[in-house]
């Protein structure tokens, strides 16, 4: 029986830590970041229906795949991003292309260095991501330029090509997660079947009505919840 009960609570810790997790995206333009070396906000080039340049248009950011609607860019050494959240997990997005630079990526202190060259036309990629952070703490990262990319050419007139999409942020869904204690699935995997019933008994439409409900109802439940008394039947034929 304390096996069970254990299997049990380690299965509800699993389904909390899976269903209780949101990511956040910050755009670029998004005021909690912070922008050094006149990096910011830049125009992306417009094309046509056929996806050729539409003439006139002069210092943007060509974006062939359509990848995003919005970057920031930097063309000086000391272009850099920063930003502060509290979470489990952190990602960068930026406009990655052969012009990319080596980049320094600092989360929490900890400095790593990540190549941002591409062989092909520009793409949105996760330049850098972390998971398993506190997520009751607040997280510092930061993004900058270390130098050309080593794979790259080194631009002749020192012009980097420095590029933050967005930051991503998982943090824990706190109504999910946080006052979920281990007694209140009985009680919640409950609720819904009785409410279900009533649903089913004024509705004079055919069969797919009733079971429309029904779904709708099971949606409801807390899936971790779920997961627990689904674990229960099969441990509890177990045992017979
Ligand atoms: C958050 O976004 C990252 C990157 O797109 C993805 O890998 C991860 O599964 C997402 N997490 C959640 C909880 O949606
Ligand atoms: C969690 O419970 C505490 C104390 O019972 C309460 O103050 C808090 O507002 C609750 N938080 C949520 C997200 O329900
Ligand atoms: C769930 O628990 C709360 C508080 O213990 C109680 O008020 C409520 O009636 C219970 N609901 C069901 C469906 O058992
Ligand atoms: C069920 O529905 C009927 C009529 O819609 C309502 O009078 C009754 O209070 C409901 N019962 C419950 C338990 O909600
Ligand atoms: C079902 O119940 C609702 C509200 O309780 C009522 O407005 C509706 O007329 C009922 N439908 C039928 C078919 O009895």
């Amino acid at each position: 029986m304390y096996a069970v009960s254990t299997t049990l609570a380690f299965f509800l810790l699993c389904a909390q830590l899976t269903f209780a997790q949101k990511n956040i995206t910050v755009v670029d333009t998004d005021p909690s970041i912070h922008y050094s070396g006149g990096a910011g906000d830049a125009t992306i080039c417009k094309v046509d229906a056929s996806g050729n340049f539409i003439s006139g248009q002069s210092g943007c950011y060509s974006v062939p795949d359509k990848c995003t609607d919005s970057v920031a860019m930097g063309q000086s050494k000391d272009s850099g991003a920063s930003f502060t959240f509290k979470g489990s997990a952190i990602y960068i997005n930026s406009l990655l292309f052969s012009r990319s630079p080596l980049y320094t990526v600092t989360l929490d202190g900890t400095a790593v260095d990540v190549d941002g060259f591409r062989t092909e036309s520009e793409t949105c990629e996760t330049l850098f991501s972390r998971t398993g952070l506190d997520p009751t703490v607040e997280h510092t990262v930061s993004l900058a330029i270390k130098g050309f990319s080593p794979s790259g050419t080194p631009d002749p007139n020192g012009v980097f090509a420095f590029s933050l999409i967005n930051f991503i942020y998982t943090i824990d869904d706190s109504a999910a997660s946080s006052n979920t204690s281990s007694n209140t699935p009985t009680n919640t995997s409950r609720a819904p079947a009785t409410s279900n019933t009533n649903t089913t008994t004024n509705d004079t439409k055919s069969s797919s009505g009733t079971s429309l409900d029904s779904i709708t109802g099971l949606r409801s439940i807390n899936l971790g919840s779920l997961t627990v008394v689904i674990l229960m039947l099969v441990f509890g034929a177990d045992l017979l």
